[in-house]
């Protein structure tokens, strides 16, 4: 017997039973990013692994533990030993709109992707090793707008109540400009430093490296010093302090419920002024159904123009699917099951099968045959709304006998006619 394969850990099947949610959810998606007219991109699943280190943040744990690198088998694979698979959408949409020239077309451009996303992460409820994503970003010269973060959030929220969703809450902060994010991580270290010795293994590596990220620490320690520190936004500058306002403001005006919350930070680097979070505790220890915020230099710093700012979000499509349970959607079912009566049958069967599908109808039959009795079994579990009856009496008349499997009622007719029944 030959070996059997499962699974990479952390990956999933996603069957055909679990195709309609999905299908849903996409569908559902694509409508609210088109009447938001975000319009969509699709970037390959692999870019240089540079370019995630470089805006997700060297020192991000993305970046440091998860990033998935692919080796070529060949001899010279100098070329492609710096590819990773994507982690994330927002810096392959960057690096796309950089290498596209899009701020000399456009002032504003708003995209949407749906796709797999890669992260080497230790899997457990809710976090997979390849996961999907959907989500936005604005990116534009003009994208600096308070109005912009709302509608960015406000689309995000929108989403999650169109699919159904209600126990998520929304979180907000703002990490200000790029020096006000350096007077932050500052006074933070500043704040931090009398309790370095009690923090954890991971976070005194944080301090120095990435000291937003302690904020973020699992460890009962670390969140007891971390809930200690009176965190306020102090460090902001008041034109950091009113574009926050406004968005709040805004934010309110739209009718979206948030919470402001002055330790969320986001564990990524490129994040400036406003961030967000949308978390259902529902989903226990895993519980962002999606974040985003304002990057404000990324482009610049991925090479584009200094005048390019952009907002985005990604939302987590397996967590959006567990938050919602078993959704309740009736597989698209099948318009017609043809059964041959017997062998002289099958391929006159087969000729009006093709026939049916010609006419756009969903068709199958059985190709084995069997007894009439078994086939009709088949086609009851197919959730055929009729089935195609072909035995010796239809050959000769060159006819189909139609059975609506609802009523039972069944009759001889002409295929055309048999066509237009089923169609109507
Ligand atoms: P993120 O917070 O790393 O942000 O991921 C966004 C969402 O993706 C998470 O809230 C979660 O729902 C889902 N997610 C992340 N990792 C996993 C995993 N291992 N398994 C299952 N789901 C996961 C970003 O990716 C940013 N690019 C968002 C963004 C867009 N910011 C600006 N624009």
């Amino acid at each position: 017997m030959g070996k059997s394969f499962s699974l990479p850990r952390g990956t999933a099947d996603i069957l055909p039973s679990d195709i309609t949610a999905w299908r849903y959810l996409e569908s559902s998606a694509r409508q609210f990013f088109s009447v938001y007219n975000y319009k969509e991109i699709r970037t390959p699943n692999f870019e240089e692994t540079e370019l995630f280190a470089r805006s997700m943040g060297q020192s991000s744990d993305v970046v440091q533990k998860q990033i998935l690198s692919l080796r070529s088998q060949k001899a010279d694979a100098a070329e492609d030993s710096g590819l990773a698979l994507r982690p994330e959408g927002t810096a392959s949409v960057v690096r796309s709109y950089i290498q596209n020239n899009v701020d000399r077309k456009e002032s504003l451009s708003k995209y949407f992707y749906i796709g797999p996303m890669f992260r080497g992460e230790r899997p457990q409820k809710g976090r997979l090793r390849q996961f999907h994503q959907m989500g936005v970003e604005a990116i534009g010269p003009d994208s600096a707008s308070p109005y912009l973060d709302a509608e960015v959030i406000a689309l995000a929220v929108n989403l999650l109540k169109g699919l159904g969703l209600k126990g998520f809450t929304l979180k907000i902060n703002t990490l200000g400009s790029k020096e006000d994010k350096e007077a932050f991580s500052k006074k933070l270290r500043e704040d931090l430093k009398p309790h370095l010795a009690k923090l954890s293994d991971e976070s005194k590596q944080r301090y120095e490296r990435n000291v937003f990220r302690i904020l973020d620490s699992k460890s009962k320690e670390d969140k007891a010093i971390v809930k200690n520190l009176k965190l306020d936004h102090s460090y902001l500058s008041k034109e950091s302090l009113d574009y926050y306002t406004k968005v709040k403001e805004n934010l309110t005006a739209l009718g979206v419920a948030f919470e402001e919350s002055v330790d969320l930070v986001r564990g990524l680097d490129y994040y400036t002024h406003t961030v967000f979070e949308i978390c259902d505790s529902s989903l226990g220890a895993q519980d962002a159904l999606g974040a985003g915020g304002r990057y404000g230099t990324l482009v610049a710093q991925l090479g584009g123009s200094d005048n390019v700012e952009a907002i985005g979000f990604a939302l987590g499509m397996e967590r959006i699917l567990l938050a919602l349970g078993k959704v309740d959607i009736k597989q698209s079912a099948l318009d017609t099951f043809v059964i041959a009566m017997d062998d002289a049958a099958v391929s006159y069967a087969f000729h009006v099968l093709n026939k049916l599908r010609a006419s756009n109808i969903s068709a199958d039959m059985h190709f084995k045959g069997g007894s009439a009795k078994s086939q009709m079994r088949i086609a009851n579990k197919s959730g055929a709304r009729f089935t195609v009856i072909i035995g010796a009496q239809e050959v000769q008349n060159k006819t189909v006998t139609l059975k609506d499997m609802d009523s039972g009622e069944q009759e001889e007719l002409a295929l055309q006619e048999a066509i237009s029944k089923i169609k109507s």
